[in-house]
């Protein structure tokens, strides 16, 4: 018999009950949205906290390459002057480097963490350089800035206007390294015209640049393009401040190991310019065989195999790009494994040597600027 019609409608009781189980019903379903949302932001943290890890990890890459099991340990970011300061071991190096080309690459490389610009006056850029770091910010006394006396300049009554002009274009009171550009002096106001005298004789040009060290205009004072036989020329002066760098060219087909030996038995740092082998000889050096398989081997690349050689080898490094990659990647060195670095330093030091930058043709003289058999 089907029950009465009023058996089938809830009681008064019932009909609290109800309401309160589907009350609850109601709360229990707002319960497992609010677990679920929960559950889900929890998952949704988890992987984004992996993927930032992950990024960060790759982006790190570059500071520490992965190695394939080879431990790789960073390399000095600074060496020690004989004045106690402190020098990047890579710098921007700005010669060639177009106007309009040059300020950006200067913005890019400070902000990538450079502290160490390598300028010249003759490189004709210096006020756009200047305009570059001062849009950057970054406090003077933390940066490294060295430029470099031309050899029109030689004369001691024609230093310091050089020098003021080169400090104005920077926008600098000072200058943390200044250089003798090459170890010859053109008369004043020509354009390559020899000044036998101060080109046989440095000190004179030295003892100015000493004055200005000590007048806090320069913090350190160098030489660039001199072999050992025009550094004892000038070293056999009663030296007041001795050169704190020598800036020669160093790189894969022009090694210079005897330099290098030297200069460390007498406590000159040396300075690697064109260490890629300049516009001229970069492709080639990138190539060469031993490079690309150490940089197969180290998952970094030929750029910085060099870049890393050079420091590894004792030395400062130029290298110049206004490739904002390459300004980036340049920066990165790291140790190369002992049998790495030896490799490398054998296929360099074994074929004929080949200097890339010799401009004594081109100035006419009669002579090689790198003849170790001085001519007077
Ligand atoms: N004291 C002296 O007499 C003297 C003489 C020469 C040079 N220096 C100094 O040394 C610095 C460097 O020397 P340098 O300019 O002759 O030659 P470098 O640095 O050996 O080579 C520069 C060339 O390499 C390219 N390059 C840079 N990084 C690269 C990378 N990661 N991959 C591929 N190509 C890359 C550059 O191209 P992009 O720019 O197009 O990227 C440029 O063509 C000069 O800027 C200057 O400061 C001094």
């Amino acid at each position: 018999m089907p029950p009465p019609v009023y058996e089938l409608l809830p009681s008064a009781e019932e009909d609290k009950t109800s309401e309160h189980s589907t009350r609850r019903t109601h709360n229990n379903r707002v319960k497992k949205v609010l677990f679920h949302v929960l559950a889900v932001a929890a998952v949704m943290f988890v992987v984004f906290q992996g993927l930032r890890s992950f990024v960060r990890s790759s982006s790190k890459f570059l500071h520490a390459p992965p190695c394939h099991g080879r431990n790789l340990s960073s390399l000095p970011s600074h060496f020690t002057l004989p004045s106690g300061a402190q020098i990047p071991s890579v710098a921007l190096g700005v010669w060639k480097a177009s106007p309009g080309e040059v300020g950006p690459a200067v913005e890019t490389a400070l902000k990538s963490g450079y502290r160490h610009i390598d300028g010249a006056w003759i490189y004709g850029n210096e006020a756009e350089v200047g305009a570059a770091i001062k849009k950057s910010g970054i406090p003077r006394d933390e940066l490294w800035l060295t430029s470099k006396l031309w050899n029109t300049f030689h004369a001691p009554e024609d230093i310091e206007p050089a020098l003021d002009e080169s400090l104005a274009h920077l926008d600098t009171e000072y200058l943390d390294l200044y250089l003798v550009h090459w170890p010859i002096a053109f008369k004043r106001g020509t354009s390559n015209e020899l000044d036998v005298e101060l080109t046989a004789n440095p000190y004179p040009t030295w003892a100015k640049l000493e004055e200005l060290v000590d007048k806090g205009k320069i913090r350190n004072i160098g030489i660039s393009n001199f072999n050992i036989a025009r550094i004892k020329n000038l070293t056999a002066n009663p030296l007041k401040h001795k050169p704190a760098v020598n800036q020669v060219e160093l790189n894969y087909w022009n090694p210079q190991p005897e330099l290098l030996q030297w200069s460390k038995e007498n406590g000159l740092l040396l300075e690697a310019y064109s260490p890629l082998g300049s516009s001229d000889q970069v492709k080639e050096t990138l190539r060469v065989p031993e490079v690309l398989a150490i940089a197969k081997e180290l998952v970094i690349t030929p750029a910085q195999v060099l870049i890393s050689w050079h420091v590894q080898r004792g030395t400062i490094v130029l290298p110049k790009s206004v490739t904002p990659s390459r300004v980036v990647e340049n920066l990165k060195v790291v140790a190369l494994p002992d049998d790495l670095f030896n490799k490398l330093e054998e296929a360099a030091t074994s074929h004929k040597p080949k200097r890339i930058l010799n401009p004594s043709t081109g100035w006419k003289l009669d002579f090689d600027v790198f003849d170790e058999n001085l001519p007077f």
